[in-house]
C-alpha cells in the first residue's frame, strides 16, 4: 500500500482485535489519501481518554479545569470562526435532486466526491489520525447501528467516548464483515514538517457531506459539534432517517421522558424543539413542589429512534449516551439534573474560566463572578459585559458529559426495546402567535402542526439569530431526504398504527416562549412545563377538558392545575390566546412552505391547510 507521498509505516497496521478486513482496507486508502503522519486505533478505554485530554492539554487545546471543584473535567475554546452547526455548509448528495428536496443543499455525488477528494488530500499531515469506532445504541442491540469515524481532532475522539458507546467492542460486534456508516472528518488544516500548531485548527472553507445512498459521511473544516461529531446530526439523523423511510422507522431530533403520575402509571412522551429551544431541560424537567408525586426520568435529549413494535405502538431508543448540552441558561434553578449531571467527567466548550480554575456561563448564577477569563481568553466583568456587550461564553457553548451520570435518568434508557411512546410534543420558540399548548384531534393534524411549525432562530447554527422560519418536526437542519416525502413517511407510520388497532399516541404543540410587551417571556417554564404535562397526560387519560379552537383543543384556565403557582387569568390570556390577524399572516407562511414543497406533498396536508383557512 505504498503511496509515493506517504512513508510506509507500521502504524496503518490494524491492532489484532480488528478483523475487518474491508474496514481496515478503507483505513489504509483513507490515510494514503489524507497522509497523517500516525494512525491511532481507538480502544476506547479510560486510560486512551485520559492520554488524549493529557495531550490536549500540553496543546493547549484544552485546560484541565481545578480538581477539587470539577474532578476530570476539561475546557477547551474553539476558534471565534468554528462555534456552531454550519447549515448552509451542510449537503446532501443523493442520485437525483428531488430525493433531496428544496429544503436541503445538494450536489451530484461524483462532483462532491471531486471537490472532497481535492479537499482531503493531503489534508490530515502532520497529524495522528484516529479510528474511532462507535455504537448508536446499546452494543451489540438489534436496534443499534455501527459507525467509525476517521478523524484527525484529538477533541473529536475524545467528545466521541462521552456521546457514544466507542471502542474495541465495537469490534467485537462489527466481526470480520458486519455493516458500519463510514465517516471521514478532518480539520483541514496540515501542518508542514516543524510548523507550530494552533490550539484550534480548523478551515475557513467547510463541507459537511451527506452520501445517502452509499451511507457516508465526509466532514471537512470544522471541528465544533454536530459538523465534526458524525454520529450525532449526520448518522443518527441525516443517514438514519433516510434508513428510516427505507425501512419503516423514524429517526427524530426528539427528547425522550418518563412521567409517571400521582397514581403511580407511567407514559412516554417524545418531543421535538428545534436546537437551543428547550429539549434537554424538558428532558430532566423536575417538577414544582406543590406538584407531588409527579415524576420524570430521562430517557434521551436530543435524539431518537423509533420503531413500530409487535403491538403495534411506537417503541423509542435514544441512540446516544451522553450529553452534548447548551451551557447558557443552565442553573441550579432551571435544570438541577443537568447541573449535576455536570459536577465532573465533563468536557467544557466556550464557556468561560473562573479565577478558581472553574467554569462559569451566562445564567449559571444570579450573580456573575467578578472577574473570568471569557471564551476568547479575554479578561471579563460584570461591567465589561455591560459595556459592551460581549458575553463571558459564547452563546452556543456547551458541555458533553456522560448520560450516565444524570440523576434522572430512566432505569429503562438503555433497554433495547425501548420505551412505547404515549404523545408526540411539537414546539418552536415563538414570542408572539402560537398558544403555550394545542391537542391535535387526529394524526394528520398533528403532522399538520409539525410540518407547518416555525421557529426563531438560535446560536446553534451559524447565521442570524432571531428570525422565524420554519422548522418542520424541528427536522429542517437534519432531514436526509426530501421533506415533502418525509410528511408522507410520518402519515403513513400513523395509518400503519390505525390499520392495525394500534392506539396512535397523541400530538401536541407547545410554546413556552411567548414574551409580553416588556419583551419577557409570560411563561415561567423549566418546570412550571410540568403543569401543562399533566393536562396531556390528563387529556390521554380522558381526565382532562379543553376548549376546541380552529387548529385544535387548548386548556382554559381552569383546565390546568395552579397549585403553588401564581400564574392569572390575564396572564394565561397572554400566553393562550390565538389572534385571528396574526394566523392569518401565520398561514400564509404555511402556504409559502408548502408552495416550496409542492412536488410530493401529501394532499392530506393541503387539505389540512384548506379546512383550517376556513376554520379562521
Ligand atoms: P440543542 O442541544 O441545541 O438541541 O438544544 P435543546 O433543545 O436541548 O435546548 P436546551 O434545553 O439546551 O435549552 C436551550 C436554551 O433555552 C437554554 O438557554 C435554556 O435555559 C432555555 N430554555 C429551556 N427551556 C426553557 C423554558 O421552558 N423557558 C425558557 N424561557 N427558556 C428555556
Ligand atoms: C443542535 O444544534 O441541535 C445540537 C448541537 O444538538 S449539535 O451537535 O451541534 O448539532
Ligand atoms: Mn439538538
Amino acid at each position: 500500500m505504498n503511496h509515493p507521498d506517504f512513508p510506509a509505516q507500521a502504524a496503518v497496521q490494524a491492532p489484532a482485535w480488528v478483523r475487518h478486513r474491508k474496514l481496515v482496507e478503507w483505513v489504509q486508502k483513507v490515510a494514503a489519501h489524507t497522509q497523517p503522519e500516525r494512525i491511532v486505533w481507538c480502544d476506547g478505554s479510560q486510560e486512551e481518554y485520559d492520554r488524549l485530554c493529557q495531550q490536549m492539554v500540553d496543546a493547549g487545546t484544552m485546560r484541565r479545569l481545578n480538581p477539587q471543584k470539577r474532578p476530570n473535567s476539561y475546557l477547551a475554546c474553539s476558534d471565534p470562526s468554528d462555534v456552531a452547526r454550519v447549515e448552509d455548509r451542510t449537503f446532501i448528495c443523493c442520485e437525483k435532486k428531488e430525493d433531496a428536496g428544496p429544503t436541503n443543499n445538494w450536489m451530484a455525488p461524483a462532483e462532491m466526491r471531486a471537490t472532497l477528494d481535492g479537499l482531503f488530500a493531503g489534508s490530515m499531515r502532520g497529524r495522528t489520525m484516529y479510528v474511532v469506532p462507535f455504537s448508536m445504541g446499546p452494543l451489540g442491540s438489534p436496534i443499534a447501528h455501527i459507525g467509525v469515524e476517521l478523524s484527525d481532532s484529538p477533541y473529536v475522539a475524545a467528545n466521541m467516548r462521552i456521546m457514544t458507546r466507542m471502542g474495541r467492542a465495537v469490534y467485537d460486534v462489527l466481526g470480520e464483515d458486519g455493516a458500519f456508516v463510514p465517516c471521514v472528518h478532518s480539520v483541514g488544516a496540515p501542518l508542514a514538517a516543524g510548523e507550530k500548531d494552533v490550539p484550534w485548527p480548523c478551515n475557513k472553507t467547510k463541507y459537511i457531506v451527506h452520501f445517502p445512498e452509499a451511507r457516508e459521511i465526509w466532514s471537512y473544516g470544522s471541528g465544533y459539534g454536530g459538523n465534526a461529531l458524525l454520529g450525532k446530526k449526520c448518522f443518527a439523523l441525516r443517514i438514519a432517517s433516510t434508513m428510516g423511510r427505507a425501512e419503516g422507522w423514524l429517526a427524530e431530533h426528539m427528547l425522550i421522558l418518563g412521567v409517571r403520575s400521582p397514581e403511580g402509571r407511567k407514559y412516554h412522551v417524545a418531543a421535538a424543539f428545534p436546537s437551543a429551544c428547550g429539549k434537554t431541560n424538558f428532558a430532566m424537567l423536575i417538577p414544582p413542589s406543590s406538584m407531588n408525586g409527579w415524576e420524570i426520568t430521562t430517557i434521551g435529549d436530543d435524539i431518537a429512534w423509533i420503531k413500530p413494535g409487535a403491538d403495534g405502538r411506537l417503541y423509542a431508543i435514544n441512540p446516544e449516551a451522553g450529553y452534548f448540552g447548551v451551557a447558557p441558561g443552565t442553573s441550579e434553578k432551571t435544570n438541577f439534573n443537568a447541573m449535576a449531571t455536570l459536577k465532573e467527567n465533563v468536557i467544557f466548550t466556550n464557556v468561560a474560566l473562573t479565577d478558581d480554575g472553574d467554569v462559569w456561563w451566562e445564567g449559571m448564577t444570579d450573580e456573575p463572578p467578578a472577574h473570568v477569563i471569557d471564551w476568547q481568553g479575554k479578561d471579563w466583568t460584570p461591567a465589561i459585559g455591560k459595556e459592551t456587550g460581549r458575553k463571558a461564553a459564547h452563546p452556543n457553548a456547551r458541555f458533553t458529559a456522560p448520560a450516565s451520570q444524570c440523576p434522572s435518568i430512566d432505569p429503562a434508557w438503555e433497554d433495547p426495546k425501548g420505551v412505547a411512546i404515549d404523545a408526540f410534543l411539537f414546539g418552536g420558540r415563538r414570542s408572539t402567535t402560537v398558544p403555550l399548548v394545542t391537542e391535535a384531534r387526529d394524526w394528520t393534524e398533528g403532522v399538520y402542526m409539525a410540518a407547518t411549525m416555525g421557529s426563531e432562530t438560535t446560536a446553534a447554527a451559524a447565521g442570524q439569530q432571531g428570525v422565524v422560519r420554519r422548522d418542520p418536526f424541528a427536522m429542517l437542519p437534519f432531514c436526509g431526504y426530501n421533506m415533502a416525502d418525509y410528511f408522507g413517511h410520518w402519515l403513513k407510520v400513523g395509518e400503519r398504527l390505525s390499520k392495525l388497532g394500534a392506539t396512535q399516541p397523541r400530538i401536541f404543540c407547545v410554546n413556552w416562549f411567548r414574551k409580553g410587551e416588556d419583551g419577557k417571556f409570560v411563561w415561567p417554564g423549566f418546570g412550571e412545563n410540568m403543569r401543562v404535562l399533566e393536562w396531556m397526560v390528563r387529556r390521554i387519560e380522558g381526565k382532562a377538558q379543553g376548549e376546541d379552537h380552529a387548529f385544535g383543543v387548548s386548556p382554559r384556565y381552569d383546565d390546568l392545575n395552579w397549585g403553588g403557582l401564581n400564574f392569572t387569568p390575564a396572564q394565561f390570556e397572554q400566553v393562550i390566546s390565538v389572534d385571528a390577524e396574526a394566523w392569518r399572516a401565520e398561514l400564509a407562511l404555511h402556504s409559502e412552505l408548502f408552495a416550496k414543497l409542492a412536488q410530493g406533498l401529501p394532499k392530506a396536508l393541503s387539505d389540512a391547510r384548506t379546512a383550517l383557512e376556513k376554520r379562521f
